[in-house]
């Protein structure tokens, strides 16, 4: 994966105890076998994050972050893998060796990081600009909306100049060449000019991911010029559904909530007045991707979108999603002014708290967007109301929490709480939502095909985490499944990768991580490798639980394999049938 050699690697590892490198950056209590601290990579008061000696490798049970040594270091210092390896290498006396011209070097990496790389000269190629005499006219500009130096530094704001060619001018002194410079997103070209600089004449703005690792810029134009921004496309490492501006930031921010609002400037002015948990979708709708990001971080979203018929309708948008993620949602107020950045300029900190705390549940902020569709003069009208806000009430699970809004919506209407109770039972039993409690419909083959599957997953997880408890399993369960029994393919990866390990017998789940780069993948091989088995009544029942696991996994397989085969290949069809036929022979017994 890049640019040391694997045994380098596994040395620095040896020598770079996981409980010690963590505990340079977090306080660890012991428990049990394992340490237990709080997790730094979301906001947490609780010592969610564990870490396991005998594997090597950590993980955070609320925000699912976790991987081995290298993960840590590179999360927590916002450090690229071949750094994180200086890193540990210096700490541990280990010597690197020299590397290779840059240039060579940056051919091994991936695109993806020649992307980010390259976006990283670019922003200090702005932000040089900007604080430069010819960086005049942006930083007057950004001054006069009232952005102190520190503020621009803290979000590494620059400049775009009016000549239009000094970024690519920059790029190619560093050797970089006009194909790659196309894809990066910064560059534009046609048939007359050649390759120029997409952004010109304008403030910029890098968007950062969660590790500060620039992936795209927005760029304003000092005036009233359209577009008023202007922001890099979509690119190898820029996806604007999965990103939030300022969430690198606002994910360390140890505040009991999220800010959600729509501006680059409604961030920053959030920050320098002190709300440093606000975030900003990317010019584009909230979006479940990014629901799911925010889950991570905190349980309560405070929505600040503009004022205006959009604003009120993005929000409208946003509150099922982030609903369904499991947030709570609350509706800040703005009114009179348009957004939070002007907000804060008039009124200041102090009332924005104000409005904070007084932030409406995101069930009011909807009624009361109904009770602006409906004319309470006409009986008709009204009575449409009461019985939209009684399929809301039903969007509750019937309870206490229902409950509690019935009385609260019939106080705020003036209504008997049980006047509105029977209007919930009246609409519920009309639309279905009742009954639907009452007497579960069958479950839809395709939906019970999904928990087939999701079953067949956690008995291969399980396998995994089998596999990885210690030497003698791995070798017991080698004896019985094959790797390509995984029909999930990251489980099959990762058993290949264990049943290497055990024929060579050097046993190393957390060099495991090596083989994956993908935050994703990593997160979900340190959960596999972190659950430990529930200590069983002794021996006996241990091996029942881990007979009957590996049974099952073997006959996912068999019936994944009959399902996904060509009906023509007879090879196959033998095959299948030898299985069927060794399964029901097979005695797993583990020495
Ligand atoms: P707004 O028009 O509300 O702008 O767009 P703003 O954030 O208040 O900006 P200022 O205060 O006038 O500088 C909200 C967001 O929508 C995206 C940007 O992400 C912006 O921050 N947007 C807006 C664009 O991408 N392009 C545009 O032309 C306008
Ligand atoms: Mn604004």
């Amino acid at each position: 994966m890049g640019f040391y050699s694997q045994e380098l690697i596994e040395e620095i590892r040896s020598r770079s105890e996981i409980v010690d490198v963590i505990s340079g950056y977090i306080r660890l209590q012991r428990k049990g076998s394992n340490y237990v601290g709080i997790c730094p990579f979301h906001n947490d008061r609780n010592p969610s994050m564990s870490v396991n000696p005998p594997r090597q490798i950590y993980r955070c049970f609320s925000c699912g972050a976790g991987g081995d040594v290298f993960r840590f270091v590179m999360d927590y210092e916002n450090l690229t893998f071949p750094e994180a390896v200086k890193v540990l290498a210096d700490r541990a006396g280990v010597a690197l060796p020299e590397q290779n011209d840059s240039k060579e070097a940056r051919q091994q990496a991936d695109l993806k990081a020649q992307i980010m790389e390259l976006n990283r000269l670019a922003a200090k190629f702005y932000y040089y600009t900007l604080r430069q005499p010819a960086g005049k006219r942006g930083m007057d500009y950004l001054r006069g909306r009232g952005l102190s130096d520190e503020t621009m530094n803290r979000f590494g704001l620059g400049y775009a100049d009016a000549h239009g060619r000094n970024l690519y001018r920059y790029l190619k002194s560093k050797g970089y060449k006009d194909q790659f410079l196309k894809e990066s997103g910064l560059m534009q070209a046609d048939e007359k000019r050649g390759m120029y600089d997409k952004f010109w004449n304008r403030v910029m703005f890098p968007i950062m991911d969660v590790h500060n690792r620039v992936i795209g810029f927005g760029g304003r134009v000092m005036g009233d010029g359209k577009p008023k921004y202007l922001n890099s496309p979509e690119t190898k490492v820029f996806d604007k559904s999965r990103n939030l501006y300022g969430l690198n930031t606002a994910r360390m921010s140890r505040k009991p909530n999220i800010i959600l609002c729509e501006g680059y400037m409604d961030v920053i002015a959030l920050h320098q007045a002190g709300f440093t948990q606000a975030v900003a979708s990317l010019g584009t709708a909230f979006t479940v991707q990014q629901s799911v990001i925010l889950k991570r971080y905190t349980n309560e979203v405070l929505l600040t979108y503009d004022s205006d018929e959009a604003g009120v309708k993005a929000a409208l948008r946003a509150v099922p999603i982030l609903k369904d993620a499991g947030l709570t949602a609350r509706i800040i107020n703005m009114e009179p002014y348009k957004d939070p950045d002007e907000f804060i300029r008039a009124e200041g900190a102090e009332r924005f708290q104000q409005r904070m705390d007084e932030a409406q549940s995101s069930f009011f902020f909807e009624l009361e967007v109904l009770e602006r569709q409906h004319d309470f003069r006409e009986p008709e009208s009204k009575t449409a109301f009461f019985r939209a806000l009684a399929g809301k009430l039903l969007e509750f699970e019937p309870g206490i929490e229902r409950e509690n809004y019935t009385e609260a919506a019939a106080e705020k209407y003036r209504l008997s709480a049980e006047q509105l109770r029977a209007m919930v039972r009246q609409v519920g039993v009309q639309t279905g939502g009742l009954q639907k409690r009452t007497a579960p419909e069958p479950v839809p083959s395709g939906t019970r095909r999904r928990r087939q599957e999701d079953a067949a997953l956690r008995d291969q997880k399980l396998l995994i985490t089998w596999m990885s408890s210690g030497e003698r399993m791995l070798r017991n369960i080698c004896r019985y499944v094959e790797p390509e029994e995984f029909t999930d393919p990251l489980c099959r990866r990762v058993a290949e990768l264990l049943k290497e390990q055990q024929e060579s017998g050097r046993i190393n789940p957390a060099a495991l991580f090596q083989y994956f780069t993908e935050e994703e993948e990593q997160r979900q091989v340190s959960a596999m490798l972190q659950d430990t088995i529930r200590a069983l009544d002794g021996q006996e029942e241990e091996e029942k639980a881990l007979q009957e696991t590996i049974l099952r996994v073997k006959r996912s397989s068999i019936a994944w394999m009959t399902g996904h085969m060509d009906p023509n290949d007879m090879e196959m069809l033998q095959k299948i049938v030898r299985k069927r036929r060794e399964l029901e022979k097979l005695h797993i017994s583990l020495d």
